[in-house]
């Protein structure tokens, strides 16, 4: 198999992540749920995996990140979490369900939403933030890159109107985290929601959020959390960690980011990008290839969408796998309002997304494939 669909879940992941987890199965007990050796073991990996990520995101304090099971968990304790009816809150059409649908749910609860605009090449339409703005706006909620144009977002700019209007500013930083440097403090990002099994290379069913000091989030879930259980309530991060964390997949992500901190996050984006050009560069003269995103600018994830003329984009995305095992994401990627923009809302679009771990070799064959199939569709 040639692995191209690093965006829906990195594949394979770092070999000392499956030693770490495996590792942990013969180790961990319940953290937090007593002092004898196993409960101790797995609050240190706990512990250390919460430092690993603050050091990485350059939080303020460790204890300021809550472990989930997903970055879609992350969005929606902030989203469920953050707004009362009648706040107002400004996101994009660039977004992933994971934002869209918690938002669509907080506007049967009250809250108005504003979905800023984006162009042809699925670029947000910046100047509308201050269009958007109303005197009952709360926050922006907004991606660090598109899952769909792998175009990544100018935070820079999000932030100054954030700022400027005393606005929380919430990311999704489900396709950059681990690929791109992100530091919330430097970013001025008040909360950053991010998962672990795509660009930290950790195991499916973790992930996190950051929620800067000072910001109170109501939490989704409560229960027992180990901690301070004559409270009634709790203070971060346990206070978002109601329940038994998945100790052995943060065992995982603790390796991974094992692996990250040694290899170098700048080294792993260099080497994604480069094979995403080399395949964009190999694509992009294709008769009847049309590419989604902005290929203008070095703001990018390793990402390349595209269409072959008019075919389905799930009919190519099976040509590719039956013919050149190629796997690749098709359809709507969990981004209806990009793919509106863009105009591919019946067609959807063939996702090309690589990780470190593929080669020049695999990124041609993928290449030959689009243009075979281009020749002989
Ligand atoms: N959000 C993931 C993707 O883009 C699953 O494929």
């Amino acid at each position: 198999m040639i692995y191209l669909d690093n965006a829906a879940t990195t594949f394979p992941k770092p070999p000392e992540v499956e030693q770490a987890v495996t590792e942990a199965f013969h180790t961990l007990g319940n953290a937090g749920r007593g002092a004898h050796a196993a409960t101790l073991d797995a609050s240190r990996i706990i512990y250390g995996t919460r430092e690993r990520l603050a050091e990485l995101f350059h939080a303020e304090d460790a204890s300021r990140i809550a472990f989930t099971c997903n970055v879609t968990e992350a969005l929606n304790i902030a989203i469920q979490g953050l707004f009362e009816p009648g706040d107002h809150v400004i996101t994009s059409v660039c977004e992933h369900n994971s934002v869209l649908r918690p938002l669509y749910l907080m506007e049967q609860r009250g809250v108005k939403v504003t979905y800023l605009p984006a162009d042809f090449k699925g670029r947000i339409l910046y100047d509308e933030l201050e269009h958007a703005y109303q005197s009952d706006t709360k926050a922006v909620v907004i991606t660090h890159a598109s899952n769909l144009t792998g175009n990544v977002t100018d935070l820079e700019r999000i932030a100054a109107f954030t700022e400027k209007h005393h606005l929380l500013l919430i990311v999704d930083a489900a396709q950059t985290a681990g690929v791109l440097p992100i530091d919330v403090q430097k970013q001025n990002i008040d909360v950053l929601c991010f998962t672990g099994h795509k660009g930290l290379l950790g195991p499916q069913g973790t992930g996190g959020i950051y929620v800067r000091k000072g910001v109170d989030v109501r939490p989704l879930l409560a229960g027992g959390t180990g901690v301070k259980s004559y409270s009634k309530t709790q203070e971060m991060p346990t206070a978002l960690e109601a329940g038994t964390l998945n100790g052995h997949g943060i065992a995982g992500l603790y390796a991974a980011l094992g692996y990250l901190q040694k290899m170098g996050i700048g080294m792993i984006y260099k080497r994604e990008m480069a094979l995403a050009d080399r395949f964009y560069n190999g694509v992009k003269d294709i008769s009847g290839v049309n590419i989604y995103g902005d290929f203008t600018t070095e703001n990018r994830v390793a990402v390349v969408s595209l269409n072959i003329r008019d075919l389905d984009s799930g009919s190519v995305s099976d040509w590719l796998w039956e013919d050149y095992e190629i796997a690749v994401r098709a359809g709507a990627h969990c981004a209806p309002m990009m793919h509106e923009t863009l105009g591919t809302k019946e067609q959807g679009a063939v996702r090309f997304s690589f990780s470190h771990f593929n080669t020049d070799e695999e990124v041609d064959a993928a290449v030959r494939a689009v243009r075979e199939i281009a020749e002989e569709a």
